[in-house]
């Protein structure tokens, strides 16, 4: 058996402008991963055994799915490394929540991708992974920026801009963030449509709101790489605003931003595409388990502690 993972990821700021070209940052989540084991079988074909994903079990490669993100990733990888293999299952299993801002689907694919080819005794590199994974992506999202299959094939914080090689993030000091979840699916692919419909009827006010997310985008990074956490709060919950105006929060993230801040974050956002999915937080070792405890009272089905380094 061939075992593989890769890490669940957040937006920290410039979701969805991210998609128009602003730059954006996000890091890994390394303590949520989804794996993929490769099993070798008897019987002939290739199945994906993928309970927790809502899949048909098992899904057969003989026929032509490519509307199918498992299965197109396997596919991917026979025709990019060449080979030809059948008789094995994909068992997955992950810990990252689906449909909720953290990137479960490129996590998904990539461990699927890296398990597959330790199997067939090839090597991938990161940089033709994260092409066969943003491939994938398409399916989940149409129009994908490429910043999930960045962060996450690479497990590295980046700053991140559509088309451009990505540059890394270097924290100062660490950054402590508590994760809520609203437990409440969303996709994608509808918020990325939702914008853009905005977009499309009131393209001035919508370009303002871009313009004002890079530049929270630009002085964040130049906070986090010197390392002043007060004020990146700031534009933290400045940003949640903006995406509040893109339509893009709920009444749920709403919620536990407020919550958030109301128990001592110095920040707090939606993360991801939101309508739902999960919101960060931006705390301190102090005030860590005080808004941790006050997002779940508030709903939040679950919280998560990380640390970006
Ligand atoms: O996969 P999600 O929900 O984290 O969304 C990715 C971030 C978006 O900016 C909303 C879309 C994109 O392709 O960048």
């Amino acid at each position: 058996m061939t075992q593989a993972s890769a890490p669940a990821k957040i937006i920290l700021f410039g979701e969805h402008a991210v998609v128009y070209g602003c730059p954006a940052l996000a890091a890994p989540v390394s303590s949520l991963r989804a794996y993929a084991d490769v099993v070798a079988q008897s019987n002939p074909g290739i199945v994906i055994h993928a309970p927790a994903f809502g899949q048909a079990l098992p899904v057969g490669l003989d026929v032509d799915i490519v509307d199918n993100a498992l299965a197109l990733t396997v596919r991917l990888v026979l025709t990019a490394t060449g080979k030809t293999t059948d008789a094995l299952a994909i068992h997955l299993h992950s810990d990252i929540p689906i449909a909720s801002g953290m990137g479960s689907g490129a996590a998904v694919s990539t461990a699927i991708a890296r398990a597959l080819c330790a199997h067939l005794g090839v090597s991938m590199t990161d940089q033709a992974l994260n092409e066969l994974v943003y491939e994938v992506e398409k399916l989940h999202h149409g129009n994908p920026s490429g910043i999930d299959n960045t962060v996450i094939v690479y497990e590295k914080p980046v700053y991140f801009v559509r088309g451009q090689i990505p540059a890394p993030l270097t924290p100062k000091t660490p950054i402590h963030l508590v994760i809520g979840d609203t437990g409440r699916a969303a996709s994608t692919r509808d918020a990325v449509a939702g914008v853009r419909a905005r977009y499309d009827a009131d393209t001035v006010a919508v370009s303002h709101i871009f313009a004002e997310i890079r530049q929270i985008v630009t002085d964040a990074r130049q906070l986090i790489e010197t390392g002043t956490p007060a004020q990146l709060g700031v534009l933290m919950t400045r940003n949640h605003e903006l995406l509040r105006a893109l339509t893009v929060s709920s009444p749920e993230l709403d919620h536990l931003v407020k919550a958030a801040l109301a128990a001592g974050a110095l920040g707090a956002k939606l993360s991801g595409g939101g309508r739902g999915g999960i919101m960060i937080a931006l705390v301190t070792p102090e005030t860590t388990s005080a808004v941790a405890q006050a997002l779940r009272h508030s709903g939040a089905v679950k919280t998560i502690e990380t640390e970006i380094t």
